[in-house]
């Protein structure tokens, strides 16, 4: 007797702490599972977000959806019905479930059921679904330097807006993709290019001969990528002649302003002054005959006084 009575005392207790852990379904209330908590679905595609109803004991319960975006709480299905931006865009399913057929961005959002059962001890469960819609790249904007001389630094952008989660870039040249890392190769230890695969930047710190060619960008996630159309980057030598012209002119013309100048200005001291041409030479030599004669006429003036 007294075993027996410590057995079931025993059973009532493991019950109990089970069923605390949540072990064992309560068959007094309603409880919620999902299958995933966070979604992920890809835009223009269906995607069903799951709200099992593990237990419950009475046959109706009520349920509802409501969608959380940016803190603002909207119904999506409320009185048994598929309601504000689900409206005709959704089905109720597996007696909780809820189907969109035809996932947008702008589903991008948090989700509660909320199963209430009036009768039931536990009378109310709720769980929170973040749905997070992927959006393919758009054809990304491109920029390519239409032409750059040897030895230049340059830099190609791409960028594109659309697609979530944000895009990676890579570069293609002459349509084979440019190593994110140069270094790795070396068939690439000449070549002095960067690439950022979030900025979309390539940078060039000297641009050599064999950087010329046609280039293209791809702006990539996981709902797929797009790409620009590729443009053509021309690279010149250093124009040796042209500079050579260009500083030759330059002296040339520094040397006529330079000798027209003097010209005037010898005309000019000539008409205002009327002197001749050596009028600078006799003040020149006076100043050096004063400097280097100066302790001569000392002495000489001492020895006149003495
Ligand atoms: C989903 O919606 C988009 C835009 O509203 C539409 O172009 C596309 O055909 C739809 N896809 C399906 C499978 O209904
Ligand atoms: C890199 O440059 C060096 C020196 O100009 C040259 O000898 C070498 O062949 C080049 N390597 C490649 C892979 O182009």
């Amino acid at each position: 007797m007294r075993h027996c009575k410590m057995a079931i005392a025993r059973l009532i207790a493991c019950f109990v702490v089970y069923s605390s852990l949540g072990l064992i379904p309560s068959s007094f209330g309603v409880i919620l599972r999902t299958t995933d908590k966070i979604v992920w679905a890809n835009e223009f595609e269906p995607i069903e977000l799951t709200c099992l109803i593990e237990s419950i004991s009475t046959n109706n319960p009520r349920i509802e959806w409501k969608k959380i975006k940016n803190g603002v709480p909207s119904y999506v299905y409320f009185q048994n019905r598929i309601a504000g931006d689900l409206d005709q865009r959704a089905q109720l399913k597996e007696t909780a479930n809820i189907l969109i057929f035809n996932a947008t961005r702008s589903d991008t959002a948090e989700y509660r059921c909320e199963v209430a059962a009036i009768d039931d001890q536990r009378d109310f469960d709720e769980i929170l679904i973040s749905l997070a819609v992927r959006v393919k790249p758009v054809v990304p904007r491109c920029s390519v330097p239409e032409a750059v001389t040897v030895g230049t630094s340059t830099e190609l952008r791409c960028l594109e807006n659309e697609g979530f989660p944000a895009p990676l870039y890579r570069w293609f040249h002459n349509n084979e993709e440019l190593a994110q890392d140069p270094k790795s190769s070396p068939k690439l230890v000449n070549t002095s290019y960067s690439i950022n695969p979030d900025t979309g930047g390539l940078k060039f710190r000297r641009v050599r001969k064999e950087d010329a060619g046609e280039y293209y960008c791809q702006a990539k996630n996981d709902a797929g990528y797009a790409q620009c159309p590729s443009q053509m980057m021309e690279v010149y030598d250093v124009d040796y002649l042209g500079i050579f012209l260009k500083s030759f002119g330059a002296v040339v013309v520094f040397f006529c302003l330079a000798a027209s100048i003097c010209h005037s200005l010898r005309r000019g001291c000539f008409s205002k002054k009327g002197h001749n041409e050596n009028y600078n030479w006799p003040a020149q030599s006076d100043g050096v005959e004063y400097g280097n004669a100066d302790e001569g006429h000392f002495r000489h003036k001492s020895s006149f006084i003495i």
